[in-house]
């Protein structure tokens, strides 16, 4: 297994190419379940995700191949309905199949994810919703086993809170659906227009796109699509506050400016400055950071994704933040490593209370989830003193090469095997 080894002090300076989104590539690449045929996705990231996820569609009779960041998926031929337990529990986003499979085969068979690091996270609005299409379904031995009878029948559900995933599972069961289905408190991220001009590429009827209310016209059938991935905003935002942190001056490109409207608002206030360009972001920082109170939203609000590294970054400043988490229960696993750098965050209930001690000491610390390795990352990069970070399979899911990124704008950081 392998160690990031980290130099802290020195500042960013030069250029970064942002890769495509994580959370827009795992949907896409199961939409294109929903057609047989050759799909094109374009600005796929290189994750260990989105290599799980292409294993899933294998598994499934789909083939793929890969030339740079471009796929071609061909799901001609499928032979199977089940994402099993050993892909699911190694990636939650595998319950996304759970939709095309019922739109294309009728039946679904998918592993209940169960808990993970950074709270329970259910699938019933993903269940609940399916019942409302007509697909009954019963566990068995921690499978949840879905069928419906020839297409789903539209219907108008609408979620408790917005979920990301339920809102791109029902969207993509609710394009074969027969009759309308409208989707109300759906989530309005941005990978979820991703997904919506994909499925309207293919053939799809969805209207309101970027809303809280989608409302699909169910059609018979789709053709295989050609889509670009959106920028990866959380990569994006990881990148803005790593230059925070250190200091320095670096500009973003391949970037969609548009996707992070909370955090510029909270950098800006932090003594950060971004200035956005059309698809390029210049961040720079030269004074002193200011500590500044973050809660997280879903979008367009704060994103719980970069919660940690926010976290991080105001443990640099001299002031009291005040972070609530207000999506996860329990997305403060990063605290206790952030501590051993020498952090000073009191944790109660869902808000941490930083007390900004103006810098951090390297230490060997342990990633727990994707995001929380990232904060160690940026912690690291402007630690005083060596931080060895370990378990960075973590990173691997979500980041496309972190560490040459990082090493290309002058960090001091590398792999080691443990
Ligand atoms: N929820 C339920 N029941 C459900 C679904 C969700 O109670 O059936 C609750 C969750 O427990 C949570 C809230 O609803 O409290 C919102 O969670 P959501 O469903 O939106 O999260 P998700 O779809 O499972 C996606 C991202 C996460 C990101 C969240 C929030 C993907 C593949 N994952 O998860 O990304 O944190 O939305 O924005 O899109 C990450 O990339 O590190 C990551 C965790």
């Amino acid at each position: 297994m392998d160690k990031i080894v980290i130099e802290g002090g020195e500042p960013l300076r030069g250029e970064i190419a942002v890769s495509g989104a994580k959370n827009a590539a795992l949907p896409l690449i199961c939409a294109c379940l929903l057609a047989p045929g050759p799909h094109v996705l374009e600005n796929v990231p290189d994750l260990r995700d989105t290599r799980t996820m292409l294993a899933l569609l294998e598994a499934l009779g789909a083939a793929w191949q890969r030339d740079g960041a471009t796929l071609i998926i061909d799901t001609a031929n499928l032979h199977g309905f089940e994402a099993s337990y050993e892909l699911v529990k190694t990636m939650r986003a595998s319950v996304l199949v759970l939709g095309p499979l019922l739109a294309r085969m009728g039946r679904a068979r998918v592993s209940l994810p169960g808990g993970c690091a950074i709270g329970a996270r259910p699938i019933n609005f993903h269940l609940q919703g399916f019942q409302q299409l007509g697909v009954s379904h019963q566990l068995d031995q921690g499978y949840v086993d879905a069928s419906v009878d020839g297409r789903m029948t539209g219907a108008t559900i609408c979620f408790d809170i917005p979920s990301v995933t339920a809102t791109e599972n029902i969207l993509m069961g609710a394009v074969l659906a027969r009759g309308e289905t409208v989707i109300k408190n759906a989530a309005r991220e941005p990978e979820i227009g991703n997904l919506v001009d994909m499925l309207n590429g293919m053939g799809a009827r969805i209207k309101g796109r970027g809303s809280d209310t989608l409302a699909i016209e169910g059609v018979g059938r789709l053709r295989p699509a050609r889509i670009r991935i959106v920028p990866d905003r959380i990569e994006t935002g990881t990148f803005l506050i790593a230059v925070g942190a250190t200091g320095g001056e670096v500009t973003l490109t391949n970037c969609d400016p548009a996707l992070l409207p909370s955090l510029y608002a909270k950098l800006g206030a932090a003594g950060v400055a971004v200035r956005e360009e059309a698809d390029r972001l210049h961040v720079s920082r030269r004074g002193p950071l200011r500590a500044v109170d973050i809660k997280t939203m879903p979008f367009p609000g704060f994103p719980t994704d970069l919660q940690a590294q926010m976290m991080a970054l105001m443990c640099l400043s001299n002031g009291l933040s005040l972070i609530t988490e207000t999506i996860f229960e329990n997305r403060f696993m990063h605290v206790a490593e952030l501590h051993r750098m020498g952090a000073d965050i009191r944790i109660d209930g869902h808000s941490a209370i930083v007390s900004g001690t103006g810098k951090l000491r390297g230490a060997k610390v342990m990633a727990t989830d994707l995001r929380a390795s990232a904060s160690l990352v940026i912690a690291g990069l402007a630690a005083e003193g060596v931080t060895e970070i370990s378990r960075v399979y973590h990173l691997d899911r979500g980041y496309d090469d972190l560490v040459g990124k990082l090493r290309r704008v002058g960090a001091q950081i590398y792999r080691a095997a443990e």
